[in-house]
């Protein structure tokens, strides 16, 4: 596979399914790649999942920078996508353009940013930086407001219809919909030209996207109902390293194919 564009990722709406897993490091996104994914997006989860941050509110756009740089060294084939953390773009389109710009110099090929915001979107598109939407729960504003509860009743539908579009027509390649109602999700998908990338918005959409630390399992804090446990990684790492800790204490590591000798 080659690398993955904007517009082949636009492309796969309605005909194929597009796969979009977070990364936040180096490693993982290494792993990733390997699993073949189409979009790999360093999202500002990285603030609770990476960082311990009961919310997204805390993330800078130094953390993302740094985030972002760290998954660009693993990149190979998929489409990297770098979220603008809060306060980032909301102030002026001027600010949004120069911090897009700077995760692309860290390594992101487009950013997403929350909510309907179709004017800075057309800003930074029109520097030539590609953006994907993000509609449904914004978790950068979810606690000053509405809170986590799903979206997607039929006014809310018909609201967020209505800012897709304005979204996809200021340029924005994609969108993600986080909790929409599988009804609202469908019909924002028929709508719009551009691919829906659902997380707990049901099947319609053009593709999904999880948190990697939840379908691995590696994160207790929060357990969505709408997150498939792909694996058990949390508990095997524990597992891991309390043998690791008896061996130490017990004597057993390291072991003579585990040093030199002299000679
Ligand atoms: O920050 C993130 O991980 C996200 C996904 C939940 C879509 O924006």
């Amino acid at each position: 596979m080659s690398r993955r564009t904007v517009g082949e990722i636009a492309g796969m709406k309605g005909r194929q399914k597009i796969a979009m897993v977070t990364a936040y490091d180096y490693t993982m996104a290494a792993l990733c790649e390997g699993a073949g994914v189409d979009v790999l997006l360093v999202g500002d989860s990285a603030g609770m999942v990476m960082m311990g941050h009961r919310s997204t509110v805390p993330v800078t756009m130094d953390d993302m920078c740094l985030f972002t740089g760290s998954v660009a060294r693993a990149r190979r084939d998929a489409l990297l996508v770098a979220d603008m953390p809060f306060m980032s773009y909301q102030a002026d389109a001027s600010q949004a353009v120069s911090n897009a710009g700077r995760l692309v110099r860290a390594g992101a090929d487009a950013v997403k940013l929350e909510g309907a915001m179709p004017g800075t979107v057309s800003a930074i598109t029109g520097v030539g930086i590609p953006v994907m939407g993000h509609l449904g729960v914004l978790p950068q504003t979810a606690l000053l407001g509405e809170g986590y509860a799903v979206r997607g009743g039929a006014e809310a539908a018909r609201a967020m219809t209505e800012e897709a579009r304005a979204l996809a027509e200021a340029g924005a390649f994609a969108v993600t919909l986080e909790m929409v109602s599988r009804e609202a999700a469908g019909q924002i998908t028929r709508s719009v030209p551009v691919p829906t990338i659902g997380i707990g918005s049901g099947p319609d959409c053009d593709g999904q996207v999880l948190v990697l630390q939840d379908m691995l399992g590696m994160y207790e804090r929060v357990r969505p109902r709408f997150v498939k446990r792909y694996a058990e990684i949390g508990g095997a790492v524990t597992d891991a390293v309390k043998r690791y800790a008896g061996d130490v204490r017990a004597g057993r590591f390291p072991a003579p194919e585990n040093w030199t000798d002299m000679n």
